[in-house]
This record gives C-alpha cells, sequence and structure tokens, in this order.
C-alpha cells in the first residue's frame, strides 16, 4: 500500500477501498455492545426500559415486555410460543445515542434461563450488572459473571434500588469483592437510602446529583450541587452529610479509585448506585458505557484472530431461535458481525457447509423503528431465517476460511431421561433431539449402557420448549422422567488408557453428547469430586468448545 506523505493524503482517502477502511473504523469505534446479567427481580428489565426510554428510542413506558403478565409457569405450547415471539423482537435492542451505536443483548431470565443466557455472553464485548442493593450478590449472578470471565469481559455495575432499604453500601462492596472475585471502584456513592435517599456524590466529578422520585421523569432530571463542601449541602441535609463525608473518607482509603486499564482487563468493575425505576443513575451507566467500555475487539479464530475493521465481513452464531409459528419450521439464527461491512443481499461462505449463501432477507433490530436496515458492523447483530441449517457456533465470512472459537456449551444443571410412548418412532425422536441439540434448545446425551437417552438443560424450560417441539415438529409423544444425575463434565485426557480404562469402569455413569465427546455424569458434588480425585490423568471440563 502507498505510504501516505502530506501530499498524497487525499489521493489515498479518495481511493475507494481506503474510503470503505476509514468508514469501517470509523462505525466500528463508534459501537457498543453489551448484555445485562443479574439474577431475576434486581431490575435488569426496568433499567432496560430506561436505557431505551432516555435515548429515545423508545417512547412509552412498558414496551419493552410485559412483566409479571409475560412470566410463565404453565407448559402450554402456545403461551411459550407466545412468550418467545416477544422475546425475538426484543432478545437485540439497537439504539443510539451522543452519536454512538449501541446494541443491548438480551440475557433471558426467570424460567427462560437457558443455556443462550450464557451464550449470549460470548457475544458481547461489555456487560452491565444489575444487583438489588437490599439483597446483595444472588446466584444466577454469580454464574452469570462466571461466564464474562472466560473472555475477561468489562463489566460496569449498577447497584439498583436504593429508594428501598438497603444494605450498607460498604458491605455491598465488600461482598461483590469477595463472592465475585472482582475490584470494586465506586464511582458514584449513595447518600442514605430508602425514605432518606438523598442522591448520589460522584467521585470523580466532585458534585452531588440529588434523587428525586417518580417514574415518569426524564433521567438527568435532578439538580446538581457542586463539591462535597458545598455549604449549601450542609444546609439541606446536616445529618445525612456528616455521615456522606466520613464515607466518603473511609471509600477514599479502603477501596480502588477507578483504572480505565484494569477495567478493560476484566478485573476491575465501577460501581453506580441509583434507583432503575425512579431513573435515576441510568445516565451515568450510559456515559460509562460509552466512555470506557470497548468498542468491538478482536475475536480469536482457527487461523487467526480477525480485527474489526477489517474490510471483509465475516461473524458467527451465537443463539438460534424457534419461529413463531409452529407450522414452519423457520428458525432465526443470531449472528454476531466480526469484521466488515454487512451490506443486505451480499453473498457469504457458510463454513461448516462449505457453501455460499445469500444474506437477503436479514432480520435487524432497531429498538426505534422497523425499518429494515441495510448495513451492520462489528458488533452489530443480525438475524438470519433458515430452515434448520445452521448451528450455534456457525462461522460465515467473505471467502476466507477461519471459523470463530470461544462458542462454548455449558455443562448443564438439570436432567431428564427421555423416553417414548411409542417404540415405532425412536427415529423420529433422534432425529427430532439431534436438531434441537444441535440449535442448542437441549443436550443430549447417550449413556454407553442402555438405550435411554438423556437430556440436560440449565434452565427447566428449555425441557418444556423440547417436548412440545418433539410433538409438533416431530409426531414424538415423549415422556422426560426425573434422573439420579446432578451434574456433568466433559472428560479429555492425552493418555488414551486411562481414558478407556474410565469408560469401562465407571460405564454406569459415563456417556456421549451429540457430537460424541465423552462425559461424566455425577450423581452428587461429593460424586464428582471423588472421581476426580481418583483418576488424576483425566481433565473434567464444565464447558467444552463448540466442535
Ligand atoms: P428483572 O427484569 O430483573 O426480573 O426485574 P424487573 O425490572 O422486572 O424488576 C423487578 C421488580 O423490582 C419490579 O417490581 C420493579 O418495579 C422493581 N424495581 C425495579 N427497579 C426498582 C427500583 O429502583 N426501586 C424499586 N423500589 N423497585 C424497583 P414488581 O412489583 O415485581 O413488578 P411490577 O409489578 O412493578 O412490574
Amino acid at each position: 500500500t502507498a505510504a501516505s506523505t502530506p501530499d498524497n493524503v487525499d489521493d489515498v482517502l479518495d481511493a475507494p477501498s481506503a474510503k470503505t477502511a476509514a468508514q469501517i473504523a470509523r462505525e466500528v469505534q463508534r459501537r457498543r455492545t453489551f448484555g445485562i446479567i443479574s439474577h431475576p427481580d434486581a431490575g435488569k428489565t426496568t433499567l432496560t426500559e430506561k436505557l431505551l426510554l432516555f435515548s429515545g428510542a423508545i417512547q412509552l413506558a412498558g414496551t419493552v415486555k410485559g412483566r409479571k403478565s409475560g412470566r410463565h409457569a404453565t407448559s402450554d405450547w402456545m403461551d411459550i410460543e407466545k412468550q418467545r415471539g416477544i422475546s425475538v423482537a426484543s432478545s437485540v435492542m439497537q439504539f443510539e445515542f451522543r452519536e454512538h451505536v449501541i446494541n443491548l443483548l438480551d440475557t433471558p431470565g426467570h424460567q427462560d434461563f437457558s443455556e443462550d443466557t450464557y451464550r449470549v455472553l460470548t457475544a458481547v464485548d461489555s456487560a452491565l450488572m444489575v444487583i438489588d442493593a437490599a439483597k446483595g450478590v444472588e446466584e444466577q449472578t454469580i454464574k452469570l459473571l462466571d461466564v464474562c470471565r472466560m473472555r475477561a469481559t468489562p463489566i460496569v455495575t449498577f447497584m439498583n434500588k436504593m429508594d428501598r432499604e438497603t444494605r450498607d453500601p460498604l458491605e455491598l462492596l465488600d461482598e461483590v469483592e469477595s463472592v465475585l472475585k472482582i475490584e470494586c471502584a465506586p464511582v458514584t456513592w449513595p447518600i442514605g437510602m430508602g425514605k432518606n435517599f438523598r442522591g448520589v456524590y460522584h467521585l470523580i466529578k466532585d458534585e452531588i446529583m440529588l434523587f428525586k422520585a417518580g417514574e415518569e421523569k426524564a433521567d438527568g432530571d435532578y439538580e446538581i450541587i457542586k463539591g462535597i463542601d458545598n455549604p449549601r449541602l450542609a444546609e439541606m441535609f446536616p445529618m445525612e452529610i456528616e455521615q456522606l463525608k466520613m464515607e466518603v473518607e473511609l471509600v477514599h482509603g479502603a477501596s480502588h479509585v477507578f483504572d480505565l486499564e484494569r477495567f478493560l482487563s476484566g478485573v476491575q468493575t465501577p460501581v453506580f448506585f441509583g434507583s432503575a425505576i425512579n431513573n435515576f443513575g441510568v445516565r451515568e451507566i450510559l456515559s460509562a458505557l460509552i466512555d470506557w467500555a470497548p468498542a468491538p475487539r478482536e475475536r480469536d479464530a482457527t487461523v487467526r484472530a480477525v480485527k474489526p475493521e477489517e474490510e471483509r465481513f465475516s461473524g458467527f452464531v451465537f443463539k438460534i431461535q424457534a419461529n413463531m409459528d409452529p407450522a414452519h419450521r423457520d428458525r432465526i439464527a443470531f449472528l454476531r458481525v466480526c469484521s466488515g461491512r454487512f451490506d443486505k443481499g451480499m453473498k457469504v461462505r457458510h463454513l461448516r457447509l462449505g457453501r455460499e449463501v445469500k444474506l437477503s432477507s436479514v432480520v435487524t433490530f432497531m429498538a426505534s423503528s422497523r425499518e429494515q436496515v441495510e448495513e451492520a458492523y462489528a458488533g452489530d447483530i443480525i438475524g438470519l431465517p433458515n430452515h434448520g441449517n445452521m448451528q450455534i457456533g456457525d462461522s460465515f465470512s467473505e471467502g476466507e476460511l477461519l471459523t470463530f472459537t470461544g462458542i462454548p456449551y455449558f455443562a448443564p444443571d438439570l436432567f431428564r431421561t427421555v423416553r417414548i410412548r411409542n417404540p415405532l418412532k425412536t427415529k423420529q425422536l433422534h432425529k427430532g433431539l439431534q436438531q434441537l441439540g444441535e440449535e442448542g434448545a437441549v443436550q443430549v446425551f447417550k449413556p454407553v449402557i442402555g438405550s435411554d437417552l438423556i437430556l440436560g438443560a440449565v434452565g427447566v424450560l428449555q425441557f418444556e420448549v423440547v417436548a412440545s417441539r418433539l410433538l409438533n415438529e416431530y409426531g414424538v409423544d415423549a415422556v422426560f422422567e426425573g434422573s439420579s444425575i446432578s451434574s456433568a463434565r466433559w472428560v479429555s485426557s492425552d493418555d488414551k488408557k486411562a481414558l478407556s480404562d474410565f469408560e469401562s469402569q465407571l460405564a454406569p455413569q459415563v456417556a456421549y453428547d451429540a457430537a460424541g465427546n465423552l462425559a461424566f455424569l455425577a450423581t452428587s458434588g461429593v460424586n464428582l469430586r471423588l472421581t476426580q480425585e481418583r483418576w488424576p490423568k483425566l481433565q473434567f471440563h464444565a464447558t467444552r468448545e463448540h466442535a
């Protein structure tokens, strides 16, 4: 390529490819792709809605999805489908804010909790952790943060519900540090809580944002007082300000100062306090995501790492969702763009199938309008309709043979044995489970002994969805029964003899997954631990890479 001296800069920029390259780089730089990790009820839905409202992407509260009404506990097919139909539309929300394009990926919770929830996190560049300040760190947050840690994803933390009686803020930070093993750098600090919640003190800007309750008010609609020593504050809240000064001194002494590099490498999280329902603190969160969270970064693939600003398009599928209409077996594959520019109608190579496909009827996800977006860049998500020929982990590229790595399967926590009422349908059962397994709807294990199959999932709704889909799409009436298995681990070793000894000696607890990988099915935590101790030459894995 031509060296650019001050004289020929314009010539270089005029060349079509330099223009394209510059444009791609610009688009990549202004993108932020993140997901929210939280335990059910911490306020994810509320915060999502406020983020969209604040950015002007939606005008009315209540648009994101019905909260309680959307929580279903029945196995009714239509209910599930309806719910999933809604979540197709809201599973990726793209909006613009301060000249940035933000892709917010939904991480399904409640009964929708499934492996998808985990895998979505492999497609984001940062995550927003929402914690209910009255409850502290909860179970689902721990699991999701573990997944983020696999790629050292930067995390922004929001301590929500400060308008309620909460736990002591210092204690909350301690808990995050000790349970989640991540350094906390408080950026805002709460003044009081519950009925006496007065606002937050911004530790970096040295200013106080006064809290005002009200669901309908716009974010940022609060008074700011400069300086913690401002005499006005002492007049307004004589009690609270003394307390605040003491706490701030403690915080300065005992906790970490925000450090961008540490945040970007996933070892430190900036912490904000606020109240999502009152739209208080949402602007700070958005600013942190824009100013601090990373733009799309390089992703690992076989052969080489792929840079987002490369000119040629590439991406991978991280989630597959069945369509609303059970009569059609249409699915939408969610693809994260990793490099280049997607143009509607372009031809790309589907690497696993070794085939060219034309991406014409692609779904995009602008939260503000139904307009069909014609182009997409690294960090964006596009939906590819297909008839079951796509799998989780599939890579697409404009020619080059590379497969993205790091799209894992997670060891399930819940297990069912599957039987069929009509033995003549065995073939359909296997075919159905094979396809549903490839889609990532459920994991299928075939024990070395016996003919029953074992299904594994991380969320209980996965079993209900699979049962209804087997019936509706494959005509198989399957019976799911409880199983004595409590966890699974994929087993590997360089020592072939040890592996085959293991397989024969522990046959009743050994199975192969749908992709033919050896797995150990443990009946309890103790059983797993003892087995690991007894077989030191084997490695037991809680995740496995897409093959
Ligand atoms: P989720 O998606 O994480 O499950 O949580 P969601 O936003 O649905 O919020 C769970 C509950 O917490 C909701 O109340 C919501 O109104 C409430 N909430 C969210 N943010 C705040 C906050 O800042 N302060 C207070 N006090 N409450 C908050 P709900 O009664 O379960 O549902 P709804 O009937 O209000 O919709």
